[in-house]
């Protein structure tokens, strides 16, 4: 059986995150995960913008038990209500994603204080609802209320300097993503052949853990994590193709249509963002060079300085998914799309990635014979 301090930490069956995907909401996915063993994560981007992009929001209100009309945190509220009772039978762990960019702050204050105030307020709800994983921004200044309220802490970086920057913050479990990870990537291509060994050696010790991220998909890949020193994987895109992701199914089966080369880097929302390689995201890829070419040279540009073009463009394409309509979606996913051939019940996946896991880890000595 494969066990890690990951397992141990949060009390998982198996060290493998299920990543928060947005924009929509993973609400479902992430109650599949919990209840398969894995630690299941909420993304919470779908309720940032109920006034520009009311689809996003509408679509995560539907998965959520909650209504149009209600305001965050209420929605948050009955989501962790709804997913605590539906993977307390099973044992089921979850935690929920929160992006803590500068575009975003002003509700991710909201969602991490909701968090915490639901939690109290439902003690039962401490057994399942355990981790705070939060992304795209600054690590500094969230300590004391993240763990102050108990939660265990996990930030995901792009490279050994954000990995020194969550030592300095004092998350506890840190994930390091490489640049073939679906959606939002880094400025700079690290790929997680070297970020993670990276990572690993500047920050993995007896405090702090540290979990691959990107291009992570099956047994093949895990085992690498493990034997790189990781503490686990995160997948995202792998998740994305199952049966019980609320994902678009035109987004589903372009993960499992996709084949070899199979995505591109483009501007996104927060930063540089992987899509699926259709005759779209191609368009977005183009225009990017043109007007926000720092998205290629690793050099950030924000809100202030970027041709808004290229967001109006993304932001319409996100639309046409929530229509099904597959000439103007843009669909993100990461480089491991080109592996996924299948879209599995994720607790059939999960037992198969286990599996796989095993037999390759009980192989390895044998190289050294
Ligand atoms: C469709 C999609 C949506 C994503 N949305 C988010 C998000 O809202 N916030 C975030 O921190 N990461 C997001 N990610 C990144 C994942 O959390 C994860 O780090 C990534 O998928 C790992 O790489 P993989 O796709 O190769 O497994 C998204 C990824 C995908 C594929």
């Amino acid at each position: 059986m494969i066990r890690s301090r990951l397992c141990d930490l949060v009390g998982i069956k198996y060290p493998i995150i299920q990543a928060g995907m947005g924009p929509f909401s993973n609400n479902n996915l992430c109650v599949a995960a919990a209840n398969a063993g894995v630690l299941g994560l909420l993304s919470t981007s779908g309720v940032f913008d109920k006034e520009i992009q009311p689809w996003i929001y509408k679509a995560f209100v539907e998965t959520a038990g909650a209504n149009f009309d209600d305001d965050i945190a209420t929605v948050m509220e009955k989501v962790l209500k709804r997913t605590t009772n539906l993977v307390k039978d099973k044992g089921g762990i979850f935690g929920i994603n929160v992006m803590v960019s500068a575009e975003v702050l002003k509700y991710s204050h909201v969602i991490i204080d909701t968090a915490i105030r639901v939690r109290e307020e439902n003690p039962d709800m401490k057994k399942h609802f355990k981790v705070i994983f939060t992304s795209a921004g600054d690590p500094l200044g969230w300590k004391d209320k993240i763990k102050g309220a108990g939660f265990t802490w996990m930030h995901v970086v792009p490279s050994v300097k954000g990995a020194l920057r969550c030592k300095k913050a004092g998350v506890d479990v840190i994930v390091a993503s490489g640049h073939e990870g679906g959606f939002h990537t880094s400025w700079e291509p690290v790929h997680s052949m070297i970020l993670l060994p990276a990572v690993v050696e500047t920050a993995s010790d007896k405090e702090t853990l540290v979990v691959g991220a990107g291009g992570f998909c099956d047994g093949k890949t895990l085992a690498a994590a493990l034997v790189m020193g990781a503490d686990g994987a995160q997948m995202g895109t792998r998740f994305l193709a199952t049966q019980e992701s609320d994902f678009h199914q035109i987004w589903k089966e372009g993960v499992v249509a996709a084949g070899d080369r199979a995505t591109l880097v483009a501007r996104g929302f927060v930063g540089p963002a992987r899509w699926l390689k259709t005759p779209r995201s191609t368009e977005h890829a183009k225009n990017t060079l043109q007007k926000s070419p720092g998205v290629f040279l690793g050099t950030p540009d924000d809100f202030t300085t970027m041709d808004m073009s290229l967001i109006k463009f993304e932001i319409e394409s996100i639309k046409a998914v929530f229509e099904g309509n597959k000439e103007k979606a843009l669909m993100a996913a990461g480089e491991a799309a080109q592996r996924i051939k299948d879209m599995p019940k994720v607790n059939d996946m999960v037992q198969e990635i286990v599996r796989e896991t095993e037999a390759i880890l009980r192989d390895v000595p044998k190289l050294l014979a």
